[in-house]
């Protein structure tokens, strides 16, 4: 017999067969895209560090999120960036809030598009921290209150899904709780399950103006180190009653991805976050790599990791990659 008998380049030859065979697909509907909601009218400021991400007043914000679903998209984070911020982050749970009355227009405005709040409270304290400050430390249960709050506040104002990004320990059990009360058993929580401490939300930083002010967020954010670690976390999110679990950044954090999605049968997504976004951008504008081909092969790449969802900056750029493809 002649070698080779198996020959797998057979099935690479022709785009039909490649496609045939292809073990990962991606589609408009596995991308979340996160939007930054700012005071104003008429607000569409570029985030520097972000080229084509902008702060958005309402107004604007609809306008984006109505034509990111002409591309496709059917999901939308947001993160808001008050006018004042306090000791209590009350921009994060008052019912006339930034992002309440985003989302109470895009309830209205924008039919048809799944809307998540991130739930932090460090876009709101004037210390920058993810928790309220007691005796100079980020202190865990006094901060609890503060998110179910602001949970029970946005799923009020209209959000499906609430996305807990602050590593307290115990919050989904006590946005849950608070949801529940509030007879908001439909609304979803998707927790920042396994969120590290990373050199990569540098950007976002800048976006929201939401840098802590004193220290930095290891006391509560994971060490880049640990994956054990990290399923512990899912475990105790899920058992505390999280719906869909993340893990973020994302492309830092494939093998972690790829336990979650080994140990746990819950939806999984992966934050492809502001630093990702931001050095791949630089290479794009050098000329260094070509965009819509890294743009494609990273998605792909954390699809295939096991994450069924992606939260990424790219989201609307690989939408209208993907209908072109399809031709649809
Ligand atoms: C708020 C929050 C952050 C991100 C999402 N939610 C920043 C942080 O933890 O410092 C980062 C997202 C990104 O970098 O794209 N806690």
């Amino acid at each position: 017999m002649a070698f080779p008998i198996q020959r797998p380049r057979r099935l690479r030859r022709t785009g039909l067969l490649r496609d045939m065979v292809r073990e990962t697909r991606l589609a408009a509907s596995d991308l979340i895209y996160p939007l930054f909601v700012c005071e104003g009218q008429g607000v569409r400021r570029e985030i520097p560090s972000m080229p084509g991400n902008y702060n958005l007043s309402v107004d604007r914000l609809v306008e984006e999120v109505l034509a990111a679903r002409e591309d496709g998209i059917t999901a939308v984070i947001l993160f808001g960036i008050p006018a004042s911020k306090d000791s209590q982050a009350s921009g994060a749970w008052k019912d006339d809030g930034i992002v309440q009355r985003a989302l109470r227009a895009l309830r209205e405005k924008a039919p048809g598009v799944t809307l998540i709040a991130d739930v932090c409270l460090c876009e709101y304290t004037d210390h920058g921290h993810c928790g309220v400050i007691e005796n100079g430390e980020v202190a865990n249960d006094p901060s609890l209150e503060l998110l179910a709050k602001a949970s029970v506040s946005l799923a009020r104002a209209g959000a499906d899904i609430v996305a807990p990004s602050d590593m307290m320990d115990g919050r989904v059990a006590a946005i849950r709780g608070a949801l529940d009360d509030a007879g908001l058993d439909r609304t979803v929580i998707l927790s920042y399950a396994a969120k590290y401490a990373s050199a990569f939300y540098g950007p976002f930083r800048e976006a929201a103006g939401s840098a802590p002010q004193f220290g930095d967020r290891r006391g509560y954010q994971m060490d880049p180190a640990n994956a054990r670690e990290a399923l512990r976390e899912v475990a105790l999110d899920i058992e505390e009653g999280a719906d869909i679990v993340m893990v973020k950044p994302a492309l830092p954090y494939l093998d972690v991805i790829r336990q979650v999605r080994d140990r746990f049968d819950v939806p999984l997504a992966a934050y492809n976050v502001s630093g990702e976004f931001s050095m791949m951008s630089a290479a794009f504008e050098k000329g260094w790599l070509d965009r819509e081909r890294a743009v494609m092969e990273t998605l792909v790449s954390i699809r295939r990791a096991g994450a069924d969802l992606i939260l990424t900056y790219f989201a609307r750029e690989a939408a209208r990659l993907l209908a072109r493809e399809t031709g649809s």
